[in-house]
């Protein structure tokens, strides 16, 4: 569990650190202006100004600063702390003739850790930083929880967290916020969401599939829908993955917990909306009840669906999730989804891919991605590609036969879920980070989050 809360505090002239920030640019003026002793400490360390460099200076009897290295010190990004918030010892700290501005968030999360199963190798106390903007604390401290949300969801093997699990986050989330929780699951669910039910059919026993809803805020704001593919473990069905392919499909409910860390903001900061949450949870198991190939699915919305691959699941059940929003008239869907390996191939794992049937709002969240250091990158709903998951006996198949175009299809194929007319948004997002950066460990991770935030913060704004 990590306690953001306490990490930022409102400068009240305490004593604390110093920390001094140095960009390439600006190292020899701020050396220059240096007693003798920290000009040879920043030299015997290395120190040049460069991104992530950390040089700890010697002070009066046994006082001590440090000078960390940023791209650009007169204006900081979300990171550019992070590393200095990994490495310094406990502590306090303050920031010499600056405020942290955007890289509070990194400071935040330069101090997550997932520890569930292991306890971290430094087992370091905090490092509090004191901050000359205690108003911009509040929104620091919930991007750093929302953030871990996400982590914490996708981190968790799927053994540990199920449809059920996903389940009681929702409730978590929604607990003493006045959001009302719905569920539908067995017999509900063959009725009214058809394709959730059949990907989540051979895993019913154990780890039964259902709609988890979230609904608050005043009835008589303007209707937000917020969708997120929950597959707590993808092994791709019938059309199992190989091996190499399943290994981190415990992430495929990436899509659902930016959509819960998503509503958590928007309760939080009392946005003036009427939030629906959806997250169609499941697992994508192998059983004699697995839907198969072949098969002809009758849809919530009563299109019916070819299964072309069992592995193209997260369309299935976003489609009836979709619908259901769809029944709602809200004025705007954000839809959240590891939904193709294809987005990654085009993309890479750091930049999701946003679908949008409306350029204002795609403009928006890429202008939120940007503003925040969460780039978002837009591809084509391009309808002619309709063609490629075209069925000889069903309305359309849910994959197509080549492999072109995938992240495309995918999208096209939800957006088939969606009212003409009603903005709408789709992230693809990898939801993970194979390597580490300074503030974004090796794992489970928010992408796209800031990005949606930022927009739906900026288009409601209290
Ligand atoms: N969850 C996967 C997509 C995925 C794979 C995301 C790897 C991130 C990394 C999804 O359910 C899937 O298997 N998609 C298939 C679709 C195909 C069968 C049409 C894919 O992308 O290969
Ligand atoms: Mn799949
Ligand atoms: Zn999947």
């Amino acid at each position: 569990m990590n306690e953001f809360g306490t990490l930022l505090q409102p400068d009240k002239g305490q004593a604390a650190i110093a920390l001094h920030l140095v960009d390439t640019g600006r190292r020899e003026a701020w050396l220059n202006a240096q007693p003798a002793r920290a000009r040879h400490a920043a030299s015997a360390q290395g120190f040049e100004g460069k991104p992530n460099q950390i040089a700890i200076l010697p002070g009066d009897r046994d006082h001590w600063s440090a000078a960390l290295g940023v791209a650009d010190a007169g204006m900081l990004g979300p990171w550019d702390l992070a590393k200095a918030a990994e490495s310094l010892p406990e502590g306090k700290y303050r920031i010499e003739g600056a405020a942290p501005g955007a890289a509070a968030l990194g400071w935040l999360l330069g101090q997550y850790r997932y520890d569930r199963y292991k306890a971290p190798k430094d087992g370091k106390g905090p490092r509090v930083l004191l901050t000359p903007e205690p108003a911009r604390i509040d929104e620091a401290v919930a991007l750093a929880d929302a953030t871990a949300l996400v982590r914490d969801l996708v981190n968790t093997p799927a053994g540990d967290l199920g449809p059920a699990e996903l389940e009681a986050a929702a409730r978590q989330v929604a607990d003493g916020t006045g959001a009302i929780v719905t569920v539908t699951s067995g017999a509900g669910l063959e009725e009214g969401y058809p394709m959730i039910a059949a990907v989540g059919r051979a895993a019913t026993e154990a780890r039964a599939p259902r709609l988890i809803e979230l609904e608050w805020g005043d009835q008589r704001a303007p209707r937000v829908a917020i969708v997120g593919k929950g597959v707590c473990f993808d092994s791709g069905g019938l059309d199992i993955k190989p091996s190499s392919g399943m290994r981190l499909m415990k992430k495929d409910m990436g899509g659902a917990a930016h959509a819960l860390a998503l509503a958590q903001l928007v309760m939080r900061f009392n946005l003036p909306v009427r939030l629906h949450l959806l997250i169609p949870a499941v697992e994508n198991a192998v059983s004699g009840a697995a839907f198969r190939p072949g098969d002809v699915l009758r849809s919530r919305k009563g299109l019916s669906v070819e299964i072309g691959n069992t592995d193209a699941e997260g369309r299935l059940i976003l489609g009836d999730a979709l619908a259901k929003a769809a029944e709602a008239a809200p004025e705007l869907i954000l839809n959240f989804a590891t939904l193709t390996g294809a987005a990654r191939v085009a993309l890479g794992p750091d930049l999701p891919a946003l679908f949008a049937n409306d350029d204002k709002l795609a403009a928006a969240l890429l202008d939120g991605g940007t503003g925040t250091g969460d780039p978002v990158w837009r591809m084509p709903l391009w309808g002619e590609y309709d063609e490629m998951f075209a069925s000889d006996i069903a309305d359309f198949a849910n994959a197509s036969d080549g492999g072109f175009a995938g992240a495309v299809t995918a999208a096209l194929f939800l957006r088939k879920f969606v009212p003409e007319g009603t903005p709408w948004a789709h992230f693809d997002t990898f939801a993970w980070r194979a390597s580490s950066r300074p503030g974004r460990p090796k794992g489970g991770d928010a992408l796209g989050l800031r990005a949606a935030w930022s927009a739906l913060s900026a288009r409601y704004v209290r």
